[in-house]
């Protein structure tokens, strides 16, 4: 039996595969190479010396998927496909509603007609809105978001629950993913953005090694111990490793489970950029802008229901995080190679 992983050799889903097949998870890849390298699948085998299975197909193909349902046996999806850049995704509602809702649901009739009723779902910190108050719990009332990237996770999540309720074979879980940052402790595998980045550690890692000037903070006024905005971040290989445990509740039993994955911990722009150049031994000069439009003030998980019912828990901390963010951009300067 194997796993689907959708999008599966992009930032967090390359490192997903990466600790599934570690524990011995059978693993078949689906991506269309729309933001990723197909040297990241070459650096996966590398890391755990074997090979598995790739098809480069977009979700939206239905005929595509359903031949790779009918060739692998395949027993669960893990769906990290899809377009995540927030200012894009304003200049591109119509891609952002077509790849990643549509893709979903030509994703989930293919799984239907071949009986897979088992699914893993990236979705984002973004679904709490902007006024739920942090710690964020799984309870809280979701929607009010403010832009289509974070709109199209929302929809998506209602398509999942209205599905499970039409139907309890489902077993489906939603992860909402706080701010992944970090990468694999070889230095071989990291977040490869195309052109200037949005997020604040790309950034940071690509002043470190001379690509851009300084740091710009978008704003200083918020209402945080330092004015910056505060961020629950997560190393991405804790992430991968909370896959693990969502697919393997997903195997053992129905159900519709939601699950914050942060650390439960805050920290402003200032404190990742200090903590930065202690890891690095790099300075990262910083301007202060102006606020950043659909910014909020602090966003941060509370990661207990992940801790009692998956058994789940983030271990690493802030200086491994920016420790292996800069291994990676350091020795890989021009990210995964064409
Ligand atoms: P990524 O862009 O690195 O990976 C996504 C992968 O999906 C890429 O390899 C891309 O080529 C592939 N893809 C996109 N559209 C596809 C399609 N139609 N068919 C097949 N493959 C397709 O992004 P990531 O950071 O690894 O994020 C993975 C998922 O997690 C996304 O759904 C994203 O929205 C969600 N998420 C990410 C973050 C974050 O900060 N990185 C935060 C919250 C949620
Ligand atoms: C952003 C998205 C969110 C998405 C997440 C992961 C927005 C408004 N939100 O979250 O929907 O799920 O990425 O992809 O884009 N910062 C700077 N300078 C920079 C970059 C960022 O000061 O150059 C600050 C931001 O203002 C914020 C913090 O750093 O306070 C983190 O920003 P970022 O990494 O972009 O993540 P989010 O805004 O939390």
């Amino acid at each position: 039996m194997s796993v689907l992983v959708t999008g599966g050799l992009g930032y967090i889903g390359s490192h997903t595969c990466v600790e599934l097949m570690n524990s011995g998870v059978e693993v078949v890849v689906v991506d269309n190479l729309y933001n990723c390298k197909k040297s990241s699948y070459d650096r996966i085998k590398a890391l755990v010396g074997k090979d598995f299975k790739f098809y480069e197909c977009d979700i939206r193909d239905a005929e595509g998927l359903n031949e790779i349902f009918d060739k692998e046996n395949i027993s669960s999806v893990i769906h990290f496909a899809g377009l995540k850049a927030v200012g894009e995704s304003v200049a591109k509602p119509l891609e952002y509603f077509d790849n990643n809702v549509n893709g979903t649901l030509v994703l989930l009739d293919v799984m239907r007609k071949h009986g897979c009723k088992k699914i893993v779902f990236s979705s984002s910190a973004t679904v709490y809105g902007m006024n739920n108050v942090s710690p964020l719990t799984e309870d809280m009332e979701v929607g009010g978001v403010t832009n289509p990237y974070g709109r199209t996770k929302y929809m998506i999540e209602c398509i999942l629950k209205d599905l499970y309720t039409s139907d309890d074979e489902w077993s489906i879980v939603l992860l909402r993913y706080f701010n992944p940052i970090g990468a694999h402790k070889s230095g071989t595998m990291g977040e490869d953005p195309n052109g200037i980045p949005n997020n604040l550690m790309p950034y940071i890692t690509q002043v470190a090694i001379g690509k851009r000037e300084h740091l710009n903070v978008w704003g200083d006024d918020y209402d945080t111990p330092d004015g910056t905005g505060v961020r629950d971040y997560i190393h991405v290989v804790d992430l991968a490793l909370g896959h693990l445990k969502a697919v393997e509740k997903a195997e053992k039993e129905n159900g519709l489970f939601i699950y914050n994955l942060g650390t439960g911990v805050g920290y402003s722009v200032l404190d990742v950029v200090k903590a930065f150049e202690k890891a690095s031994g790099q300075d990262i000069p910083y301007v202060i802008g102006p606020r950043r439009a659909g910014d909020i003030a602090t966003c941060y998980s509370d990661p207990s229901k992940a801790l009692n019912e998956l058994g789940w828990k983030a271990e690493r901390g802030i200086e491994e995080m920016c420790e292996d963010s800069w291994r990676w951009q350091s020795t890989n300067p021009n990210g995964y190679p064409d």
